[in-house]
């Protein structure tokens, strides 16, 4: 692969801000989007601005219908789901919200989560929780921010209504043995919900393989317009209730009588309430077409030889402490540390962003919405101590890398 020449795709990385070469490390929050994205939605905004559906059947918007059809099939073929299995929605965060409200959770059961979990997946169910008199209960990791199988099937029993996952975690870089926590959950006739929004960007899927119900993630994080998927298996897609409704979510609303009888799509349609987003859409399919194109694997093999890099380098740093672990079936490219000097990771991350003459890296501090994880990791977000994260996806370069750990190395010289 000309990972160079690929880099050429991205406009992004070639425009200068205020002078200072970008280098772009904050890839698990959005990644850049290539030309052929962008082109994408310039099409459908100026060549077919039309809305999709049975509502208008004009040029425009039977142009619109038959791109948005295109795009759910792509995104299916792209994970092994069928196409309607698909939902498109706002982000991960609606994705798990649609599915966290839609459960029928009874008082006396339970809820699994993990430590290692995004605020997105433990609040919607923590909220489940707290309306239905059910127990949240969290799966802790170890110091390395790995979590066995077993310990799963320590907390889920009989009474558990769903198991709800990180695939990968957007802090740790830790990918968990969701195949084994899925088979775990139905063994005991429970659901099984995996938040892949930092998987899928990263390594192949094969959701029928690996039997969740239901797979959430967001495009924005890989290569994407702001959007989010939820799977789900027809059948369980079918009993779940209503999230939002409205406009094309219904074959017709009958009134007799003074009162109203509506009678609901099957899904995917019954939870895509009103007009969407279908520049989103259309943008959508051609990210995943794009990445197909460059091949699953040939990414999975270029981040692993960046992530290599940045953990090598990072780790002959005394102050700096790598979060989580450190081989390569165990990760992804998003590298956490905290900071062992006097100094905030926030201002380190102000510093990288505002202060180098030639360049502006971009990196994320803070608690990366995974507040529970930083507590338990001896951090208080509350006082503003969080992690310094560089989270990496295939266009970046090793050359990128170094310039970053010679700085940090050379700050954190210059700090008590
Ligand atoms: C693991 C994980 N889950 C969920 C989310 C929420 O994604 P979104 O903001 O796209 O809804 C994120 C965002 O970073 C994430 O990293």
């Amino acid at each position: 692969m000309d990972w160079n020449n690929i880099r050429q795709d991205f406009p992004a990385l070639n425009i200068k801000s205020e002078g200072k070469i970008p280098i772009y490390f904050d890839n698990a929050c959005n990644t850049l989007r290539p030309a052929c994205v962008i082109e994408a939605i310039r099409e459908y905004l100026e060549e077919h601005p039309g809305c999709a559906g049975k509502r208008s059947s004009h040029y425009f918007s039977k142009t619109t219908e038959q791109k948005c059809r295109e795009a759910r099939e792509k995104l299916a073929s792209f994970i092994g789901a069928n196409s309607n299995e698909i939902v498109w929605t706002k982000n991960t965060t609606e994705s798990i919200n649609l599915v966290a409200n839609s459960l029928e959770i009874k008082k006396g059961q339970n809820i699994v989560c993990s430590i290692l979990d995004h605020h997105s997946l433990l609040l919607p169910f923590y909220k489940k929780c707290s309306e239905s008199d059910a127990e949240l209960r969290i799966v802790e990791c170890n110091k390395e921010c790995k979590i066995d199988a077993e310990k799963f099937a320590e907390k889920v029993d009989k009474n558990t209504a769903v198991v709800a996952i990180t695939h990968a975690s957007n802090v740790a870089g830790t990918i968990l043995p969701v195949k084994e926590i899925v088979k775990i959950a139905h063994e005991n006739d429970t659901l099984a919900l995996v938040d892949g929004a930092q998987f899928v960007p990263h390594k192949a899927i094969d959701v029928k393989k690996l039997d969740a119900d239901f797979y959430c993630f967001s495009m924005h994080k890989m290569l994407g317009p702001s959007m989010g998927v939820l799977y789900g298996k027809e059948a369980l897609l079918e009993e779940l209730n209503l999230f939002m409704v409205g406009g094309d979510t219904i074959r017709d609303v009958v009134y007799k009588d003074g009162k109203l009888f509506p009678e609901f799509l099957p899904a995917p349609k019954k939870f895509e309430a009103g007009l969407q987003n279908y520049a989103g859409i259309i943008g959508s399919g051609a990210a995943v077409e794009y990445l197909k194109r460059i091949g699953m694997e040939n990414i999975e093999k270029q981040e692993w030889r960046l992530c290599k890099r940045i953990i090598e380098e990072l780790s002959q740093i005394d102050e700096v402490k790598i979060v989580g672990p450190s081989s390569e079936k165990e990760r992804v490219a998003t590298v956490s540390l905290i900071l062992e000097k006097k100094i905030s990771a926030k201002d380190v991350a102000e510093y990288f962003d505002t202060e180098l003459k030639k360049y502006r890296i971009m990196l994320r501090a803070g608690a990366h919405c995974a507040n529970p994880l930083h507590y338990f990791l001896g951090l208080n977000p509350s006082k503003g101590e969080g992690t310094l994260r560089a989270s990496l996806y295939f266009y970046n370069t090793i050359a990128e890398i170094d310039i970053f750990v010679n700085k940090l190395k050379n700050l954190l010289e210059r700090v008590e």
